[in-house]
């Protein structure tokens, strides 16, 4: 069942977020040895463990949830074409979150892709899973796809949370569940939807 997506509001997008963890956190995440969960609360976790900033926290632990694009099926009754996960992910959130959180979910991809071309030495920190789809996705960025990338005001959350995004594929860490961020994540939408 899909929620209708037009119903969520600044008091039930926490709840809405939640429950995709609930129900559909435990699916696989494809070549790695964790699930959506799993691999999602690692990345805020080990944020948070660090003193990272609230920003960092919360789009480490939403940087996928594009993934379970059939939760946002009724947003685009139109679409023809099978969207990136990342830009479905970006969408939802955008009404709800300042634009560092979206952007480090619509491009952490993309900052793969930049990494791959700007920092040689990070190849070597993908999965062999991650490795595979870079070329999928393009491969590294090109001259031109860096300058253009690095022109982003949320540049440097962005590659901190790509860094949390290979961090957080541990098959044996502990965290706590999506509750422990709850709390965060409202504070982050009140903060930017403003108090009233
Ligand atoms: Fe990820």
């Amino acid at each position: 069942m899909n929620p209708d997506f037009q119903t969520l509001t600044r008091d039930n997008i926490v709840a809405f977020i939640a429950d995709i963890f609930d129900r559909r956190g435990g699916e696989e995440y494809l070549g790695e040895p964790v699930t959506m969960a799993q691999h999602m609360l690692q990345g805020a976790t080990i944020a948070e463990q660090n003193g990272m900033p609230e920003e960092i926290i919360v789009g480490a632990l939403l940087h996928d949830i594009g993934h379970f694009t059939s939760e946002f099926g009724t947003y685009h009754p139109d679409d023809t074409e099978d969207r990136h996960h990342e830009d479905a992910g970006a969408e939802v959130l955008e009404r709800f979150f300042p634009s560092v959180i979206t952007d480090c979910c619509r491009y952490h991809v993309a900052a793969k892709r930049y990494l791959c071309a700007t920092r040689p030495e990070y190849f070597n920190r993908l999965s062999a899973a991650s490795a595979h789809t870079l070329e999928l996705q393009g491969g590294p960025m090109s001259a031109k796809e860096v300058a253009a990338f690095e022109a982003n005001p949320n540049l440097k959350e962005i590659i901190q949370v790509r860094y949390l995004d290979e961090a957080g594929k541990r098959p044996d860490m502990d965290t706590p569940g999506f509750d422990h961020f709850a709390p965060m994540v409202q504070r982050m939408v009140d903060r930017h939807l403003g108090e009233g």
